[in-house]
């Protein structure tokens, strides 16, 4: 596949602003207020499957956003690759912190970034991954290389907890019947030191609330003599690690599995410094779990850490008052054989039972998910490899990665396949965070190395 190179430098403009023009659409699940924006993308990613080269290609609707699938199929006796990813992007807020507006693209040349990035929401989850595949397929297509079947199914609701698509995956299993999943949806250590995940964390994601008097008072007036509930939170929440910074929730580690040494022992291997690691995030020191490494507490261990938390007066000046109430936002990162279900249920019965007499507490569960690993000894791991070896000159680590994509259990346990996670982002992109961006080179290179997954896979397999 000599020419990918020689395709690439003739239509690496083409890409890159494509690209921009789906970043240029705020597709914001989480707000309503984006619906049509929404939709629209998903239009757009249709028309780019198209255009690629699907021969069939659905905007499937939903109870939410709609699923975009496309298909080419050209022999029913080949294999067939599902690539998932997702069209939609998290909320650009706090807007104040980005450089240059978060739906308007630019490309800004970095110290790490010497051939630019392109600073945009979504830029690097997911749609610029998403769109390496697209851009992938094209060239197979093109140049006649796609050497067996391949399906896409872009979600809309990725950022907000995929129900809908939970119950598209349930209702259409012969539709999406594959031998493998590809996904681009996580990241590598560094460009020159490539990876492949091979783990997810779960997730528990639940809403608190503590309601102490049925108005908010004059803090002189009734201040200690009333229980104050944004103190009464901050002590529960505190309540909720202990000095070894463990999780303090009866059962909560029950079901948690514990790496063998020589596990543990294989994962020091990864390549990983502490000084860049804390530069890079200007602390001076990490924090977290007694007797565990940095790569360990982010990977293999469970957490909970409060994601947002709010009550009382916050605008300008001071106010005297005692709230009334007072909120926070928790999540829970899971580790294998721990359920979410069940986890979520020792929360919610611990959080009631530790508040104090004069206080209601009220704990809502959100969205949730189960954590994943894939051997690295199958067929679709091993195909991962080799193409990532064949276009970067190096084996690739295998690694388990904090994040979550609970969709990827799913896949598993309802259509029997497993995920091959190719990420080509870095931490550092900033996902989530305000000026998110995807290294141009990191684009280029996953186009580049996509095509080798499928020859690999299919002819590992034949
Ligand atoms: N792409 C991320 C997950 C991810 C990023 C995994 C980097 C590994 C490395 C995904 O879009 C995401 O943000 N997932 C959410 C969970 C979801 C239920 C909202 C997460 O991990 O917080
Ligand atoms: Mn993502
Ligand atoms: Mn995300």
């Amino acid at each position: 596949m000599q020419n990918i190179k020689s395709y690439l430098d003739q239509h690496k403009e083409r890409f890159i602003n494509e690209l921009i023009q789906l970043l240029k659409m705020p597709s914001v699940s989480a707000d309503s207020a984006y619906a049509q924006d929404v939709l629209n993308t998903a239009e757009a990613f249709a028309t780019s499957l198209k255009e690629a080269g699907c021969d069939l290609v659905e905007i499937c609707e939903t109870q939410g956003y709609p699923i975009v699938y496309g298909e080419k199929i050209i022999d029913k006796d080949l294999p067939t690759v599902l690539v998932y990813g997702h069209y939609d992007v998290q909320p650009p807020d706090p807007i104040d912190l980005w450089h240059s507006p978060p739906f308007d693209p630019v490309i800004k040349k970095t110290e790490l970034h010497p051939d630019g990035a392109i600073y945009a929401r979504g830029a690097s989850d997911d749609k610029g991954q998403v769109y390496m595949h697209v851009k992938a397929l094209e060239f197979m297509v093109a140049n006649n290389v796609l050497p067996c079947n391949v399906k896409f199914m872009i979600e809309g609701e990725e950022e907000v907890g995929s129900e809908s698509l939970s119950a598209f995956v349930k209702e259409n299993h012969s539709k999406l019947k594959n031998d493998i999943i590809l996904i681009s949806d996580t990241g590598m250590i560094a460009n020159d030191i490539p990876s492949i995940t091979t783990g997810l964390r779960g997730l528990s994601y639940v809403e608190v609330e503590v309601t102490g008097p049925n108005r908010d008072l004059h803090s002189g007036l009734y201040g200690g003599a009333v229980a104050n509930p944004i103190n009464i939170l901050a002590k529960m929440i505190a309540s909720l690690h202990d000095e070894n910074n463990h999780i303090t929730i009866p059962g909560f580690y029950d079901k948690v599995e514990e790496l063998t040494r020589e596990e543990r022992e294989a994962m020091e291997k990864a390549p990983f410094e502490l000084d860049a690691y804390k530069s890079a995030l200007d602390i001076d020191d990490v924090y977290g779990e007694a007797s565990y490494s940095t790569n360990e507490r982010n990977s293999i261990r469970p957490t909970l850490d409060v994601n947002g938390i709010w009550g009382g007066y916050t605008g300008e000046g001071a106010k005297t008052v005692i709230a009334s109430k007072a909120c926070a936002k928790i999540s829970m990162r899971l580790v294998p054989h721990q359920d979410w279900k069940e986890i979520t249920e020792l929360f919610i019965t611990h959080f009631e039972k530790i508040a104090p007499a004069g206080v209601k507490v009220k704990v809502t569960p959100h969205h949730g998910g189960e954590s994943y690993v894939t051997p690295i000894d199958s067929v679709g791991y091993q195909a991962a490899s080799k193409a990532y070896e064949t276009t970067f000159g190096k084996v690739p680590v295998p690694k388990r990665n904090g994040g979550s994509i609970p969709i990827v259990p799913l896949f598993e346990k309802e259509l029997g396949t497993k995920s091959i996670l190719m990420g080509f982002g870095l931490d550092s992109n900033a996902i989530h965070s305000p000026n998110e961006h995807f290294g141009v080179w990191n684009f280029l290179k996953g186009i580049e190395t996509i095509p080798y997954f499928y020859k690999y896979y299919t002819e590992l397999l034949g």
